[in-house]
């Protein structure tokens, strides 16, 4: 195994490994091909690298190798032009990384039921580039994490073979920022902060960056860029959680929150907007902010702004389910029975990601109250709850036959209007029927 090679093997000059970036002869490994891995796999690939992607999912190499694409964000077309240039490959030996320059590791990071951050993956996936690590590599971590994963986790098992991070080889952390389904702003054009083990590290994770992303923000070190991201995330989670709790108030007072949003909206400095809804979902928002707060307690600080925030969001699916109660028994129909569709399934706007997606726990809530649940979104053909599968029903017929409809997610391309026209009773999260005055809307 080249791990046990490698520790009595020279250090390559810094300027080896410089030289083939900047001549983009790098051979760039992506581990992890998901939502992250597989834009960037692409990026560097269109800058001209020769890019392998290691995953552990057959079906996913199988794709890419096929030319296809599973991510909403990247073009089929685009994956198929670089496979055939041989620019981009996929596989799920990691051997690979014996010819390969640099490694970026972006596979999952969940929580585990507790909130206590899952390591597995990462542990999993370094215990296999360390089989064969060698040096001269850049490797760079971008799963959002806690601050000192780099350094306390990945640093020893890649420097485990006796290898000297800063000359031997170079560790990074880079935060993922990207935002599926925003079609401003993409890999390519969002800023990439990254921070080093060492300056020449930094320097390194800059220089490869730089070659295929529009800019690149270097930070002194790897755990200002872990915190970057859980800064970032954590402000935004606890400012959802702030103005949910203004859209609880406002609704016992007979206030319009959208209203009031907007209003506040146009002052031009010292106020940004953050609009209410049925809870949070996605791969981020809900959970990164308990990584931060699980390693603070670790330092005897409890993080009560984001135990705060993830309380009251957390009770946002309830509130959706109360709403829809009572509107029901406003009709003199109890919710036992009646027949609820659910309108938007995904955690956000135009994106087929259902994972955290606050729709699975309002349909989770209705059914165990005895409601019969239906669903459309034209991005989620079927989607699958704990107690079974559940499949898509047509609109506009399931829309017009149930008893109320909850608006979840407001995809851009459904017709409004006409759910306002055929729905019986409509329960709106996500103020998608804005300026419909309608008896039959109840707004969040
Ligand atoms: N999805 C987002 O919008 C987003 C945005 C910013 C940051 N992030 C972060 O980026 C990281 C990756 O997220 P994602 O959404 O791309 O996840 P994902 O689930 O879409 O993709 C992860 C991939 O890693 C693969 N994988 C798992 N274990 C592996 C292993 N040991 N070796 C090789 N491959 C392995 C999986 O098969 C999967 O294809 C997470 O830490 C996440 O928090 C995600």
């Amino acid at each position: 195994m080249s791990h046990t090679v490698s520790a009595v093997q020279p250090a390559i000059s810094i300027d080896a490994l410089q030289e083939k970036i900047s001549a983009r002869t790098a051979r760039v490994g992506i581990v992890g091909l998901g939502y992250v891995g597989l834009p960037l796999a692409v990026e560097f690939a269109k800058a001209g690298f020769s890019v392998t992607g290691i995953d552990l999912s057959e079906s996913k190499i199988a794709r890419i190798n096929a030319g296809n694409s599973y991510v909403q964000d990247v073009a089929g077309d685009e994956v198929a032009a670089l496979v055939k240039a041989e620019k981009l490959r996929a596989t799920a030996d990691f051997s690979v990384i014996r010819e390969l320059d640099t490694i970026n590791i972006c596979v999952p990071t969940p929580l585990r039921k507790t909130k206590d951050p899952d390591m597995s993956y990462i542990v999993s996936a370094c215990q296999e580039i360390a089989k064969y690590f060698h040096p001269g590599m850049l490797a760079i971590l971008e799963s959002t994490t806690y601050p000192g994963t780099t350094e306390e986790v990945v640093l020893p098992m890649l420097a485990e073979s006796g290898l000297k991070v800063g000359s031997d080889f170079f560790l990074c952390f880079s935060p993922e920022r990207v935002d599926p389904g925003n079609p401003s702003f993409q890999t390519r054009n969002i800023p990439k902060v990254v921070g080093g083990v060492t300056e020449a590290c930094t320097e390194m994770g800059a220089l490869f960056y730089r070659q295929a992303l529009e800019r690149v923000v270097p930070v002194s070190s790897t755990r200002v860029a872990e915190m970057v991201k859980l800064l970032e995330n954590t402000f935004r989670m606890i400012n959802i959680g702030l103005v949910n709790e203004m859209a609880i108030m406002s609704d016992r007072m007979g206030i319009n929150i959208w209203e009031v949003i907007d209003a506040a909206a146009t002052k031009p400095f010292g106020f940004m907007p953050f609009y209410p809804g049925p809870g949070l979902g996605g791969h981020c928002i809900p959970i990164d902010p308990f990584y931060l707060s699980w390693k603070t307690r670790q330092a005897g600080i409890e993080a009560r702004f984001i135990e705060l925030a993830g309380y009251i969001n957390g009770q946002m699916p309830h509130f959706v389910v109360e709403k829809v109660q009572s509107a029901l028994n406003d009709c003199a129909k109890p919710l036992k029975g009646s027949t609820v569709h659910i309108l938007g399934v995904s955690y956000k706007r135009d994106i087929d990601d259902v994972r955290e997606s606050p729709a699975l726990d309002i349909i989770h809530l209705l059914k165990r109250h005895g409601a019969n649940v239906t669903y459309s979104d034209p991005f989620v053909p079927s989607i699958r709850l704990e107690d079974g599968p559940l499949f898509a029903r047509e609109e506009p017929d399931a829309v017009a036959a149930a008893d109320c409809v909850v608006i979840v997610t407001d995809h851009s391309g459904i017709d409004y209007h006409a759910v306002a026209d055929s729905a019986k009773l409509i329960v709106d999260t996500r103020n998608a029927l804005r300026g419909v005055p309608s008896e039959k809307i109840i707004r969040l």
